[in-house]
């Protein structure tokens, strides 16, 4: 850390006991600088100060997903989120658990519910004749026109941050919410898929696609840009003209 850029930067973490059930809040001073994320203070917190502070994280580097958290009031990864960019005035930054999801303890949630709905999409390629496997000429050949239609939804790295910004996932818990809905159109758009009458079957309810009232949210909270608003939009035509002109 360059010691001329540093900072002292008070992180309030608003902890979750999971024996208790309620929230305590504590309070860390902490020296930063110029790009130290919320994820680095959290872990020197834990090293150095509170053993006790839970949270979740593995690849430091925006992959993983696992740091996702509710910092300075937005659903944001801990590990891309530099203390430098929010504590402009120095008055320290506000670091809680998603809201949206179960929660375990400390910052930790439950990601049961969220795994369930992504496995009840099918986020796999189906095929009719699964010997198509062995046959790398014909049936997985794909044009760059074909792969552009679904490699921006194929970025998803499951953090649930878009779950924790939807207003109808927050309200609803059986609306199966936009990670899931936008990885069956990632699917439903792959050329190599034979698998839409499947998920069309899932998600042509209430809770399903026709939940989605398009607030947007989801898509300004994705830490890769994949635009699951954009995505459920489409799964909706999609469902529509399978509906009516296809089937
Ligand atoms: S630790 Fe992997 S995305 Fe942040």
């Amino acid at each position: 850390m360059d010691s001329r850029n540093q900072r002292k930067t008070t992180i309030t973490v608003h902890s979750f006991d999971g024996r208790s059930e309620s929230f305590k809040e504590k309070r860390y001073d902490i020296d930063s600088g110029s790009f130290t994320t919320v994820l680095d203070a959290l872990i020197r917190i834990k090293e150095t100060i509170d053993p006790s502070l839970s949270f979740r994280y593995s690849c430091r580097m925006g992959i993983c997903g696992s740091c996702a958290m509710v910092i300075d009031g937005k659903p944001s990864l801990a590990c891309e989120t530099k203390i430098s960019d929010l504590n402009v005035t120095g008055k320290g930054i506000d670091v809680r658990a998603m809201q949206g999801h179960p929660l375990l303890k400390g910052l930790v949630t439950d990601f049961d519910d969220f795994f369930q709905k992504h496995k009840e999409v099918f986020p796999w390629i189906i095929r009719h004749n699964i010997s198509d496997k062995y046959d790398d000429t014909e049936a997985y050949h794909q044009t760059d026109k074909q792969i552009n239609k679904f490699l921006p939804f194929a970025e998803c790295i499951k953090c649930g941050l878009c779950i924790d910004a939807c207003p109808v996932a927050n309200t609803n818990k059986d609306f199966m919410g936009p990670q899931a809905l936008s990885q069956a159109y990632r699917y439903i758009a792959d050329s190599k898929d034979q698998g839409r009458k499947y998920r069309v079957e899932a998600l042509d309810t209430l809770d399903g696609a026709w939940g989605c009232e398009f607030s947007g949210s989801c898509s300004k909270v994705c830490p890769k840009s994949v635009d699951p608003a954009l995505a459920i939009q489409l799964l909706k035509v999609d469902i529509a003209k399978y509906r009516l002109i296809e089937k």
